[in-house]
């Protein structure tokens, strides 16, 4: 028996999803692989706070929530408002999600910042500077443009419509003030060069050199990553296409107009969206104790405290550098360990990449109703602890879940369950020597079963747990329960058989586990035992132990499911769609109800100050009298300004969504919608017309 495993105290974060999308199944896979270790660590007694948040700011964040007419804090919040299906449907336990934008994250931000900006010249003076720096300015949006939001022609090739800082069709790397016939990718105006003063980190600083050099080198990270980043202290190469040495400084501020957080002391300046994002880790982790009444100070200050990031390859530079330069020169905790991995491809197909989430979309997959553990399985069969990219493979897929999970797992209980059940009344006998001996074999390989996963090495703790699951199949199929079932006297052999049947299922659920949580929860319900835990497997059930009847743990997986899955979205003829939509699924008459449409009349009308499509309604929805007994009006914003005159609407009778939860607005909170028709294609150009009741109805009266 291996020695008692001494509980740790651990931080765990997975990267931080930009909040302008939903999750795609890279997301999935990085965050399943921290849960599974996340998992592990529970079950062998340390005590874990896992959290994650979405990461809200920048400009392109900015940019996206302004076309779509929403403020960044309503296009977040309605990003974040998506996240919990993902999660829940795939196990994904976060004991916390955040946002980068909440109140922590600008506190912890910008006291780093001062931190970093203060310290004092004995000790070898600050790290911040200012400097004048030249960068493309849009004349019309009156912002300083983001490289991505910079075109021209490539310098080198001439290629039309590249971006700012390399051509998608040779390939150079360069600056946007290279680009010939520059223009802005926001307005089409010709940018023009502005200086603007931006605060830097110096990462350049001796002091930073040497703290670095030797905190990515001393095994915190994967060999293979701590070898790419050594790289990167010798030469660097410039977008201008020189090389200089070592680390250069880090650009941290951004102009305004910036979604982000102030720099404090710098009116108009704003963090640059990665220097506050991996602060998000924090922040998460102060808004879950401060919810538990626990002190963040006394929790980080704790020596024994272990700080895990999980991560993607492609920001390594983030969390091996500039964090932990910001932590340890500010006086903070730097991270224990950053576990990289590599991008998931699908059916050989292209990465996953962020801003393409192609090929195995999640909530499709949960629909559909395939299992999450399936995927929960497959993904960790074929993870290692290696920085190395993964495939998904349809048919390999089908191939490991119904074999492996079903073929080898599963049936062990579903061939041995029922006699216990039938003819021994729920009770389990007693093993003899045969079955002890396979069933020590399951329980001394579990610590090294354990260790693979805490190594991170999921493939290889699967293997293991299916070699033992060979083995307790191959016991099965040498004594026959089915034919010891038909034999006279054979009661005491059949009840020792499926007793080790049992117990050997009980040890692989045991293990599998932090893979297949909700499974081994419905197995600790059919054993009746308490929730799983490592050294638990060091014990059996024993003789006398009573379950619970057996119900069907899994279902296989089918063709027609991964063919639903992978089958690209039907396209549709345009003509043939009504509205250029589908209709939507049918719903009942009760979700109808759930809906209050009431007669409004539109009192006053006006354009909204700063907005192209929306007008401001006055509405009397008959509601009221207030205290001094005038009727109690609604503020609406509707997207019609493109159709009507405002003094054209005022007097008129309209329908008013009346229980729509209020929205808040860049221009003010909208209580309600006001009903109006359009093609589902904007670019349709079909307009949009405002539903008007047939004269007689008044305000107030509900459409049935
Ligand atoms: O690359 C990304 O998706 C970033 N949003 C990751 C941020 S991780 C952490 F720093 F917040
Ligand atoms: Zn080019």
């Amino acid at each position: 028996m291996s020695a008692p495993h001494v509980p740790r105290q651990l931080f765990v974060t997975t990267a931080l999803p930009y909040a302008n999308g939903h999750f795609h199944i890279g997301h999935i896979m990085e965050y399943i692989q921290a849960d599974i270790w996340v998992r592990v660590q529970r079950m062998q007694g340390s005590h874990v706070n896992f959290v994650g948040a979405d990461d809200t700011h920048g400009a392109p964040i900015m940019i996206a929530a302004e076309k779509a007419g929403k403020t960044p804090q309503q296009f977040v919040a309605d990003i974040a408002a998506g996240r919990k299906p993902y999660l829940d449907g795939f196990h994904i336990q976060f004991d916390n999600w955040h946002s980068t934008d909440a109140p922590e994250n600008h506190e912890l931000a910008r006291q780093i910042y001062r931190d970093l900006r203060d310290i004092p010249l004995a000790k070898g003076g600050s790290l911040i500077e200012v400097r004048a720096v030249e960068q493309f300015f849009d004349p019309q949006k009156n912002m300083f443009l983001p490289d991505r939001f910079i075109k021209g022609e490539c310098p080198k090739c001439h290629a039309k419509d590249q971006y700012g800082d390399n051509c998608e069709v040779c390939g150079a790397v360069y600056a946007p003030t290279d680009l010939i016939n520059p223009f802005s990718a926001l307005s089409g105006a010709k940018p023009e060069l502005k200086t603007s003063e931006h605060f830097f980190f110096k990462l350049s600083d001796p002091r930073c050199i040497e703290f670095l050099s030797q905190w990515t080198q001393d095994g915190k990270l994967q060999p293979e990553v701590a070898n790419k980043v050594k790289e990167w202290f010798s030469v660097r190469s410039n977008p201008d296409g020189t090389t200089s040495e070592g680390l250069g400084d880090w650009d941290i501020s951004r102009d305004a107009p910036y979604f982000g957080i102030e720099i404090p002391d710098a009116p108009g300046k704003y963090f640059y969206v990665w220097l506050d994002a991996p602060v998000g880790y924090l922040a998460s982790l102060k808004n879950l104790l401060d919810q538990r009444g626990e002190s963040y100070d006394a929790y980080m200050a704790n020596p024994a405290l272990e700080q895990i990031h999980f991560i993607g390859k492609d920001i390594v530079t983030f969390h091996t550098l500039f964090w932990p330069a910001m932590l340890h020169f500010s006086g903070r905790k730097t991270p224990n360990k950053v576990n990289v991995h590599g991008f998931l491809t699908v059916n050989n197909g292209e990465k996953m990449s962020k801003s393409r989430g192609t090929g195995l979309d999640p909530l499709k997959y949960l629909s559909l109703g395939m299992n999450p553990e399936w995927l929960r399985y497959y993904l960790a069969a074929k993870l290692s602890a290696r920085n190395e990219d993964i495939d998904f493979n349809a048919e390999d897929f089908m191939t490991r879940v119904n074999s492996d999970l079903i073929g080898k797992f599963v049936n062990i209980a579903s061939r041995s369950a029922g006699f216990i059940a039938k003819r021994f009344n729920g009770t389990l006998g007693t093993v003899s020597a045969d079955g002890q001996a396979l069933l020590a074999t399951l329980q001394n390989a579990t610590p090294a079963i354990a260790a693979f996963y805490e190594e991170r090495e999921y493939a290889k703790a699967l293997r293991e747990v299916m070699l033992l699951a060979d083995k307790v199949n191959a016991y099965v199929d040498q004594n026959k329960p089915w034919d010891l079932a038909k034999q006279e006297g054979m009661d005491a052999r059949l009840h020792d058989v499926c007793t080790a049947c049992i117990e050997g299922f009980r040890l692989l659920s045991l293990q599998l586990k932090p893979v297949l949580p909700a499974l081994a929860a419905q197995v600790e319900a059919f054993l009746h035992v308490s929730p799983f835990t490592f050294d638990q497997a060091q014990s059996l059930l024993g003789a006398g132990h009573s379950i619970n009847a057996y119900q069907h743990l899994m279902q296989r997986v089918t063709p027609e499911q991964l063919e639903a899955l992978f089958e690209p979205p039907a396209v549709v003829d345009e003509k043939r769609i009504p509205g250029g939509e589908a209709i939507a699924p049918t719903i009942s008459i009760d979700d109808f109800a759930k809906v209050d449409l009431r007669i409004a009349q539109i009192v006053n009308c006006e354009p909204v100050e700063g907005s192209v499509k929306l007008l401001r309604l006055t509405l009397d929805v008959g509601e009221g009298p207030d205290a001094q007994g005038r009727p109690i009006l609604r503020n609406v914003f509707s997207g019609i300004a493109s159709m009507y005159k405002p003094e054209d609407l005022i007097g008129q009778l309209t329908v008013l969504v009346a229980n729509l939860a209020p929205r808040k607005m860049k221009f003010g909170v909208s209580e309600g919608m006001v009903l109006a028709a359009s093609h589902a294609d904007e670019k349709a150009d079909a307009g949009i017309y405002v539903l008007h009741p047939w004269p007689g109805a008044k305000p107030g009266m509900r459409i049935h």
